[in-house]
């Protein structure tokens, strides 16, 4: 999901491992080491597991070596995001010849996908964990250390894990992930996610606000709501049997705190209302962003693809959105050469992307991926080499809307969230704007520090950053 400008999510998030030093290891004398891959909403579950773990007894580490138990949390979207974890199963398992004590898990989609099939695939492989299982995880830990293969990858119609307070991995204290929900109703041709991550259900949204008032009283200062389609969250309390739709749960959070920003991630074009729409305009701090993914352009695609809109209902929805905020950022994900796609569809696809002036696109190639709608239904028959054409072309138009959005922006003062140092220069600070832009400027004030709210005129730009100065509010 929120992922860097412009780049395809194969290049970006490749696997991560915990990082920081916020959570102290002193008091624990068993380790587990994690690498996350996929979407933001994998990261999050990385985050439900180290709490689970750390509840038995396991303190996280970022240092393989000293690791008792080693967990992939894996990706299955794309083929290429199978290939990086076992290519680092393979680096996983020279470890273990060493220490043979050492147990190797797959967590997420790619063991939900591939259930008991990865065991017999990846002989070192101790524990195979599916994204609705990890609750159990203590007794199959327990079970893979005495000596049996431990596969649990049944899938809940009701699991939101709502209870367990996450601990946050690789946080810089200023921005955080919050799951509102699990799995997908939508059968978009092209996805393997309604397979890995079973039936949608929304999560209580007193929990969800519950966190997000944590986190603010820990000093967070920006939550991003996940979930596969945010739009149809839908919950209902059963006390006061008050039913509790996408557009109340914004404002709830939103009343948390004016200083804690609020984001989501994603929308479907075919759900996104208006009264969200509203409800975005009337508070300050819900972010000016919409991450409203198109996949294509062309009506015939669409339809092949199972996104139950087309262009015309896609243009709508982004007319809708400028009309009631002139000033909201949007982006979208794009497939390049979906099964029968031709020069007009892509065509259509380049055009839509002129007319919505994407802010930001993850653009991707076509990967087919086993038991989805379109592996059963289509034959995946646009070459390899068309299929990177087109998404280069998609990946340069992209690039020029970026810097055209960014040129427009000149001269504009825009509030930004201080996140830390500018990459460049620890003489710099870096932040994000309500619209998601990254802006880069001068240390002027020693008051200041992330997590501080600034407002910066924006002089000059390049395709992926807006650099500026502090100005005096407005
Ligand atoms: N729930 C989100 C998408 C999650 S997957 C939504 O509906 O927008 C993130 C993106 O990966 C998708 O939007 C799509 O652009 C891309 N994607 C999914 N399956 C793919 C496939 N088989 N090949 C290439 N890209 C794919
Ligand atoms: Fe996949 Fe479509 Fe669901 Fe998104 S909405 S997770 S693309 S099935
Ligand atoms: Fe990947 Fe699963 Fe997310 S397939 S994109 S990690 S839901």
């Amino acid at each position: 999901m929120l992922e860097l400008i412009t780049k395809s999510i194969d290049e970006s998030r490749q696997g991560e491992a915990f990082q920081g030093d916020r959570v102290t290891n002193n008091n624990y004398s068993k380790h587990f080491y994690i690498e996350s891959y996929g979407c933001q909403m994998n990261f999050s579950d990385s985050e439900i597991i180290a709490s689970i773990l750390q509840g038995e007894g396991f303190g996280v580490t970022r240092n393989v070596e000293e690791a008792n138990l080693i967990f992939l949390n894996t990706c299955s979207i794309r083929e290429k995001a199978e290939q990086t974890v076992r290519k680092r199963l393979t680096e996983f398992k020279k470890i273990k010849k060493q220490n043979p004590g050492l147990l190797i898990g797959v967590l997420g989609c790619m063991a939900e996908r591939l259930k008991s099939k990865l065991l017999e695939e990846e002989k070192l492989v101790d524990l195979v964990v599916g994204p609705d299982a990890y609750r159990t995880l203590p007794s199959l830990i327990e079970e893979a250390g005495n000596g049996t293969k431990a596969v649990n990858v049944l899938l809940s119609r009701d699991e939101t894990y709502a209870d367990i307070s996450p601990v946050r991995l690789n946080t810089n204290g200023i921005n955080s992930f919050v799951s509102i929900m699990r799995g997908c109703n939508n059968m978009c041709a092209f996805c393997v996610v309604p397979f890995t991550r079973g039936r949608e259900r929304s999560r209580d949204n007193e929990s969800i606000v519950a966190e997000c008032k944590d986190l603010f009283e820990e000093g967070y200062k920006e939550v991003t709501l996940l979930g596969q389609n945010v739009d149809s969250y839908y919950w209902v309390d059963s006390k006061s049997n008050h039913a509790v739709d996408f557009a109340m749960l914004l404002e709830e959070v939103a009343m948390v705190s004016p200083l804690l920003r609020v984001r989501f991630s994603t929308s479907h074009p075919k759900d996104i209302t208006d009264k969200v729409l509203h409800t975005m305009k009337k508070y300050h701090n819900i972010c000016k962003y919409i991450h409203l993914p198109v996949q294509s352009g062309s009506n015939r695609v669409l339809q092949l693809m199972n996104r139950t809109y087309t262009r015309e209902w896609y243009l709508g929805r982004v007319q809708r959105i400028k009309e009631i905020m002139p000033e909201c950022a949007i982006s979208a994900d794009i497939i390049a050469g979906f099964c029968t796609e031709d020069e007009q569809d892509h065509l259509e696809t380049l055009d839509i992307m002129r007319t919505s002036a994407y802010e930001y696109s993850y653009m991707f190639a076509y990967s087919e991926r086993p038991g989805t709608l379109a592996e059963r239904r289509y034959t995946d028959d646009v070459p390899e080499d068309v299929k990177k054409r087109r998404l280069a072309e998609i990946v340069q138009l992209q690039n020029s809307l970026s810097l055209a959005s960014n040129q427009n922006d000149l001269g504009k003062i825009f509030e930004v969230l201080i996140e830390g140092n500018s990459k460049k220069s620890d003489q710099q600070w870096m932040g994000r704007s309500s619209q998601y832009k990254v802006m880069v400027f001068d240390k002027s004030d020693p008051s200041l520090e992330p997590g501080s709210y600034v407002h910066v005129l924006a002089l000059e730009c390049s395709q992926g950053t807006l650099m500026g100065k502090i100005i005096e509010k407005p």
